[in-house]
């Protein structure tokens, strides 16, 4: 990404044009540079219109990360936001500041990542402006071997904050995908580090599709959705989401901290997609295993009623029984 780009973007809307002549002007740099930065914000997926005569706007309504915006609200809960325009992964860059000693609640967003990671080795994809992609440091007391459910408390909150901002659909996927309709509308990717026997340290990353998720899904092999396509574009401040999913994570998680997954089964279990429908996972060993998936116990595993008896998943990934994992 050239180093402009984003300065340049940022003078643009989505509410009306402006010109090229007027965006150079202002941030003393030459036409030629804002004309570039409109085709690369193209190849990086954010859709900019150009009009002769009346200039550029943004064919969608992208909110900027704004620091003041949610900066101060999770600072109250001891939250500390820094905020990049572009780095390879959240993930990376905070398990890097936690391995030189940044402190607990550390949060980390950028606008753009060179190399979004998703679970399984996975990349995670979002076009420029279209996604909301963050990571937090939460240091434990306890071993990492201590901290079963983790997972899904996260995916529960993330759930809990799309319904409360009118997203009645947001389901959770075990252990923690964001489903709306059976299309993935958000992804959690945790990183442990430190001593597995002592004190842990868990990097909480989290990526929802926020804008443009059309663009996305050719290079995807499973349906995925984005908030526009439920909230409708204007309705969405990826600012106010940042802040509202990073203080229900910092609730969620200092309760986690006290209590462990138990007191939140039942509400994961209500918000559960696949909640008493027939399954399938796919174990790290290649094995396909069909039930019923009747929920959760209070460690986190998934708990599904087979030809066997009933079975406890760790580990895994639950598909709908005859569809692909
Ligand atoms: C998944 O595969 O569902 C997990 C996706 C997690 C993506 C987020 S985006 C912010 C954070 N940084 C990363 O590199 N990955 C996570």
């Amino acid at each position: 990404m050239t180093p402009h780009l984003l300065d340049i973007l940022r003078q643009l809307s989505h509410d009306e044009f402006r010109s090229g002549e007027e965006v150079a002007r202002r941030l003393r740099i030459s036409r030629a540079s804002v004309h570039n930065a409109v085709h690369e914000a193209e190849s990086l997926g954010l859709r900019v219109q150009a009009v002769r005569g009346r200039g550029y706007r943004l064919a969608l309504p992208v909110t900027w990360l704004d620091v003041a915006s949610f900066a101060p609200p999770l600072s109250a809960c001891g939250v500390h936001s820094q905020r990049l325009d572009t780095l390879d992964s959240t993930n990376a860059h905070l398990m890097l500041l936690a391995q030189s000693g940044a402190p607990h609640k550390s949060l980390v967003v950028a606008e753009w990542q060179g190399k979004g990671r998703g679970r399984r080795g996975r990349i995670w994809l979002a076009g420029l402006g279209g996604g909301l992609m963050f990571s937090l440091l939460w240091r434990f007391n306890r071993p990492a071997s201590e901290l079963s459910g983790l997972s899904l408390v996260v995916g529960l909150g993330l759930a809990q904050v799309l319904r409360d901002l009118g997203l009645q659909g947001a389901a959770v996927k075990w252990p923690n995908d964001i489903l709306v309709d059976g299309a993935k509308l958000a992804g959690v990717l945790i990183e442990l580090a430190g001593d597995m026997l002592g004190p842990s340290a868990a990097i909480i990353g989290v990526g929802v599709n926020v804008l443009g998720a059309e663009s996305l899904r050719p290079a995807l092999d499973q349906p995925v959705t984005d908030l526009s396509e439920h909230l409708g574009p204007h309705s969405l401040d990826r600012n106010v989401l940042l802040r509202e999913m990073a203080a229900r994570l910092n609730d969620h998680l200092e309760r986690f901290e006290r209590d462990g997954f138990a007191p939140f089964r039942l509400d994961w279990q209500a918000l559960h997609a696949h909640q008493d429908q027939s399954v399938q996972v796919l174990t790290g060993h290649g094995e396909r295993i069909a039930g019923q998936a009747v929920g959760v116990d209070d460690g986190g595993a998934l708990l599904l009623a087979t030809e066997r008896g009933l079975q406890r998943f760790h580990s895994g990934e639950v598909s709908l029984r005859g569809a692909a994992a």
